[in-house]
């Protein structure tokens, strides 16, 4: 993890503004004595329900902000650290907003739908966190077209040795040329093709004396090497936006579901209650 990481970014600045929410949250619930039971409706209820309706709203302001990229409202990274922390901290602010009082109605709902974005949040922040190139380096500051391009020119130049090579090597240079980078759409989450062309061919050259012995057949086996480790990390690099896609799949529409019931639920003590 590097140092200025999300979650100590800035020397935890969002950790210590959600601790001190938490904090001021709990001390609030536990000095109250409402006249009623504790719930969504005293002063208090209604305070904490108002941060925690902000704060959503702000949570999935969020998606915009990623998307401004000319913006100087401080940086992603900034941003994606206060999200996830002040994110968490809905989990104290909602809950003690309900007092504790859930049912089969529309306020449980929206609590429900709240907790299943969190946990889907948690759910991305490890998927980063035990994939720390995600954040841009799984590529080695190529792009895909870069990459594209340099397995075409290692074949090239494997093809251009092939006239002092064995017959047997050329079809082997052939097969890695025709390779895939996955042969099934399953693949793309596990970022393995067990029948991969290239290593087929790296695998095959690596067992004849000729890739061991200075010449045409061992600069092609060292092209084929290449390729392979290049291939590789295109396919790390498309396993990790598999799962990033995936989780954004549920983070996002859950998002939005919360905000049409969170709208649902206000509306309702607003006007039925
Ligand atoms: C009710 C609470 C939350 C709401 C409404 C919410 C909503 C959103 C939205 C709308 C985005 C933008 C996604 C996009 O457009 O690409 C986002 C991104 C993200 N959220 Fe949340 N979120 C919540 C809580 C959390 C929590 C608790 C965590 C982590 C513990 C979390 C982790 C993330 C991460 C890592 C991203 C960044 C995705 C990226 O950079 O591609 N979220 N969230």
């Amino acid at each position: 993890m590097s140092d200025n990481n999300i979650f100590n970014y800035e020397n935890g600045r969002w950790f210590k503004w959600t601790a001190a929410l938490i904090i001021a949250s709990l001390v609030a619930y536990i000095a109250d004595t409402p006249a009623i039971k504790p719930n969504g409706g005293t002063w208090l209820g209604y305070t904490l329900g108002t941060i925690g309706a902000v704060l959503i709203v702000w949570l999935i302001l969020f998606g915009v902000r990623k998307r401004a990229y000319g913006s100087n409202m401080g940086t992603v990274r900034g941003w994606l650290s206060a999200h996830v922390y002040l994110g968490l901290s809905l989990i104290v602010v909602a809950t003690l907003h309900t007092g504790f009082e859930f049912g089969w109605n529309i306020h449980t709902a929206a609590y429900a739908l709240m907790m299943f974005v969190i946990v889907s949040g948690i759910w991305g922040v490890i998927i980063y966190f035990r994939n720390p190139s995600l954040m841009g380096r799984a590529l080695h500051g190529m792009t895909l077209e870069d990459m594209a391009k340099s397995m075409r020119d290692l074949d090239k130049q494997c093809r251009n040795l092939l006239p002092q090579a064995s017959p047997s090597t050329k079809d082997l240079v052939e097969a890695s040329a025709k390779v895939e980078v996955f042969s099934s759409g399953l693949q793309r989450f596990t970022g393995i093709n067990p029948s991969c062309a290239t290593t087929a061919t790296v695998d095959a050259m690596s067992r004849s004396t000729a890739a061991s012995t200075a010449g045409p057949e061992q600069e092609i086996y060292l092209l084929q090497v290449k390729k392979q480790q290049l291939i590789k990390r295109l396919r790390n690099y498309i396993r990790l936006r598999t799962w990033v896609e995936l989780w954004l799949m549920f983070h996002v529409p859950l998002s939005f579901a919360l905000l049409a019931t969170l709208t649902a639920h206000i509306v309702s003590v607003f006007f039925y209650w």
